[in-house]
């Protein structure tokens, strides 16, 4: 089986790729797994100056709903994604999130760890939790509104649609929006010059930024309450509704 999380040096830069692209790049278990054992790789690589997590053809349509279907609370807690995205939240160095195609649900979250954004023209990004019962738990709620504000954030949440690529970059969830083919490149531009500026000093701007964010408790609390829908009718008809492709029906239970 080919790996889920493909990883290479380029020179003094890491370039983390998620590689499910039959599934949109979904994030299984496995999948994050994978993604936490090459951040420990890359933690103890004194080499590596700048990161860019990126995903085969699309960045990735959220977590696996397959895979989530039938969990209990207690499960949906051990499922949930939120320690190896503190995990790169907090990696010493620079972090960019190279998106093309979808990046929704957790796969957005997953986006949002990262220190910048930059996007292709076919990017769409969008927290659809809330259509199917549930509501963003790998730190959704709680970066978005401090990212971009909290009436879009909620705009996003609440309503769960998907925005375009300019539309992100108006709002600030993306730095910079280019052609699809350039899109490597330009993320590579940043990490080079990111990679220029003297390796503590970053570190410890870097280190004050999400100090000042003091959302640690906020994202142990978001856990908490989304492993708790798991316990409603409206999560597994949700749920199930996708996996059938077909219009779920809620009854607020
Ligand atoms: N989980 C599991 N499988 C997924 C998936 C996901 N998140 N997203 C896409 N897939 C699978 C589909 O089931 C489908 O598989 P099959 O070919 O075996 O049927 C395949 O990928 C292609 O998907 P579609 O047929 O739906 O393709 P499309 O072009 O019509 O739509 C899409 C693409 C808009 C991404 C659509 O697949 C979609 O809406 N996906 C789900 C997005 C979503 O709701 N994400 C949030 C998940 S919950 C979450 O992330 C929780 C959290 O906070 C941690």
């Amino acid at each position: 089986m080919e790996d889920l999380v493909l990883y290479e040096k380029v020179g003094n830069i890491g370039v983390l790729k998620v590689n499910r692209p039959k599934a949109f790049n979904a994030l299984s278990r496995e999948v994050v797994d994978e993604i936490d054992n090459k951040l420990a790789i890359i933690e103890k690589d004194e080499e590596i100056r700048a990161l860019i997590v990126t995903g085969d053809g699309n960045f990735a349509a959220g977590a696996d709903i397959v895979a989530m279907v039938e969990l209990n609370p207690e499960q949906a807690r051990a499922f949930l994604f939120s320690d190896t995205f503190n995990r790169l939240e907090n990696l010493s160095i620079p972090t960019i999130a190279a998106v093309c195609g979808y990046a929704l649900g957790g796969g957005l979250e997953l986006a949002l760890t990262c220190d910048f954004r930059i996007a292709s023209e076919d990017a769409k990004v969008g927290l659809p939790e809330i259509t199917l019962g549930i509501m963003p738990g790998a730190g959704g709620t709680v970066r978005l509104p401090r990212l971009i504000g909290e009436a879009k954030a909620k705009e996003m949440i609440l309503l769960g649609g998907q925005i375009k690529a300019d539309e992100a970059l108006k709002a600030g969830l993306f730095t910079k929006v280019v052609p699809k083919e350039e899109l490597f490149d330009e993320a590579m531009k940043l990490a080079e010059k990111l990679a220029q500026r003297p390796k503590l000093a970053l570190k410890a701007a870097k280190q004050s930024i999400n100090n000042g964010k003091a959302q640690a408790e906020a994202i142990v609390k978001e856990a908490d309450i989304w492993s708790s829908l798991f316990a409603t009718h409206d999560q597994k008809e949700g749920m199930r509704a996708f996996v059938d492709k077909r219009k779920p029906q809620y009854i607020g239970k």
